[in-house]
């Protein structure tokens, strides 16, 4: 049976999106369609097929009462949109159905698990996990709601912040990580342990911010790849130190080894993704045993700042990732699957770049394009290449190959009270080379940098028609460049 605010949303959902026109939204990155769209939840291979969930909000381009938004696709490019499956219409829940996880159970059903925020007594909020089985479409909340409750928090830990519950299934036993804040202002995630995913025990906390990144950590994934075990979390409050972690939220990858399923031993510290837009990223194992990342391309501090022309939605995810761990540092490069739809290639071998220019075909707003970057003499120092350009428009990416620095620059990018609108990252010095491949999407631009040892994601809202890309250096480069305009 559908709650009437579950019925009432996908009413509404349905009659509002058969009024989008797709070419108000992306190609191939996830919205809403309708309405607001925060944290990726419920990443998971479900019969077959990958499920993604999110923090929804279908009546409003603004954050309100969570709903959980459903989609599913067979490549992560092409993704078939399905009804709302989550409603905030429980007492558990009654605030929102925050952030979670889905797992195929052995039966065959679909479980989520997800933070409920229910209300106390006293009128304050409390946040506990709690489950919902479905067959990939319908979903219903278990009648035994919560499974974590506050009675299992460590001394210390806020009821208050205790959330987004990571499942997991491994040799027979289902784990679960969630975020916590503690009462000395510490951000923490605790790890839990079930044999049957109804009766949970409390493990340990495994990690903590320690004073040094931030406070609460929301949105923690933990899972073991290349011989580390992986935790990436989404801190809030960090006070960014240098150009490596940015202020407010960012997001976070601790490196090491797990002891005993209750403790990590960090060996590296790395954030996660260098651009303005990336938040609360999640996994999922791909049938093939890949390894695939996506998050919120959103950062939470400038949510307010928006296009011009208001879209039907508010809030995009980015592109999903192959992770790879080597040497110590998580390696991002977008799904191989964006392969099968590139169309013609063009290609340039070794041009020489100094003023501004730019190539036949080389153009548009839905590219994925590579250029690789060497010094031609030794005035060369910078290195630009400008995407959505065109009638006022422009956002620029440059490598300074004396400070060994990526600029973006976008605050010729259409929106109109942008002031954190410049982002700078460190990259790996290389005698003046440098690899950027730049997929672009309508309003969306993600970088990455040499083969993934970073990547970088910006929401960019120019008009469609600012399509122009150019080239131009400070002194003399050579490049190679190819590109592919992207047929979806
Ligand atoms: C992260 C977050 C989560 C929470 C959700 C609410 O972006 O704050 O911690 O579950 O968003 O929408």
């Amino acid at each position: 049976m559908l709650s009437v605010l579950l019925s009432r949303a996908r009413e509404y959902e349905a009659e509002r999106l058969s009024n989008v026109s797709p070419s108000l939204l992306p190609r191939f990155h996830v919205t809403g369609g309708v309405g607001w769209l925060n944290d990726p939840n419920g990443f998971s291979l479900y019969k077959g097929e990958y499920h993604l969930f999110f923090q929804y909000y279908p009546y409003d381009t603004h954050w309100n009462d969570m709903h959980w938004g459903h989609v599913k696709s067979r490549d992560f490019i092409r993704w078939e949109r399905l009804p709302c499956a989550m409603a905030p219409d429980m007492d558990y829940d009654c605030k929102g159905c925050f952030s979670g996880s889905a797992i195929e159970l052995p039966d065959g059903r679909h479980l989520l698990m997800y933070t409920g925020v229910g209300k106390t007594d006293e009128g304050g909020e409390i946040q506990t996990q709690c489950l919902a089985f479905g067959d990939g479409t319908d979903y219903e909340k278990y009648e035994g709601n919560p499974v974590i409750g506050a009675d299992m928090l460590p001394e210390g830990g806020s009821p208050v912040h205790f959330r987004d519950p990571k499942i997991w299934r491994s040799d027979g036993c289902y784990y679960a990580v969630a975020g916590n804040l503690h009462s000395d202002g510490n951000g923490a995630v605790l790890m839990f342990k079930s044999g049957d995913a109804l009766k949970w025990q409390f493990l340990g906390e495994i990690a903590s911010s320690g004073n040094r990144f931030g406070r609460m950590w929301e949105c923690p994934d933990l899972f073991r790849l290349d011989g580390k075990d992986v935790l990436i979390v989404s801190p809030q409050e960090v006070k960014g130190d240098d150009m490596n972690f940015l202020y407010g939220n960012t997001t976070l990858c601790l490196i090491g080894n797990l002891r005993d399923d209750s403790s990590l031993d960090r060996e590296y510290e790395q954030t996660i993704d260098y651009g303005l837009d990336f938040y609360a990223p999640q996994t999922v194992v791909t049938a093939d045993g890949r390894r695939v990342m996506i998050a919120w391309m959103q950062y939470w501090n400038s949510v307010e700042v928006r296009p011009a022309e208001e879209l039907p939605f508010f809030g995009q995810m980015t592109l999903p990732r192959e992770l790879r761990v080597q040497n110590g540092r998580l390696i991002q490069t977008p799904v191989r699957e964006l392969e099968a739809y590139r169309g013609e290639r063009i290609g340039f071998a070794g041009v020489k770049i100094g003023e501004k220019t730019s190539f036949p075909g080389i153009n548009g707003r839905c590219l994925d394009f590579t250029v690789k970057v060497r010094p031609a003499g030794e005035e060369f120092s910078r290195f630009t290449v400008n995407v959505a350009e065109g009638s006022g428009f422009v956002t620029a990416v440059s490598f300074d190959s004396k400070e060994n620095t990526v600029i973006v620059d976008r605050s010729k990018s259409g929106f109109p009270e942008d002031i954190m609108n410049r982002k700078a990252f460190p990259v790996r010095g290389c005698g003046g080379e440098i690899t950027l491949r730049i997929i672009l999407d309508r309003y969306s631009m993600e970088i990455f940098v040499n083969g993934g040892e970073q990547a970088a994601s910006f929401v960019l809202f120019a008009p469609e028609e600012a399509g122009d890309i150019s080239f131009e250096a400070q002194g003399i480069a050579e490049a190679d460049i190819e590109s592919y305009r992207l047929e979806i």
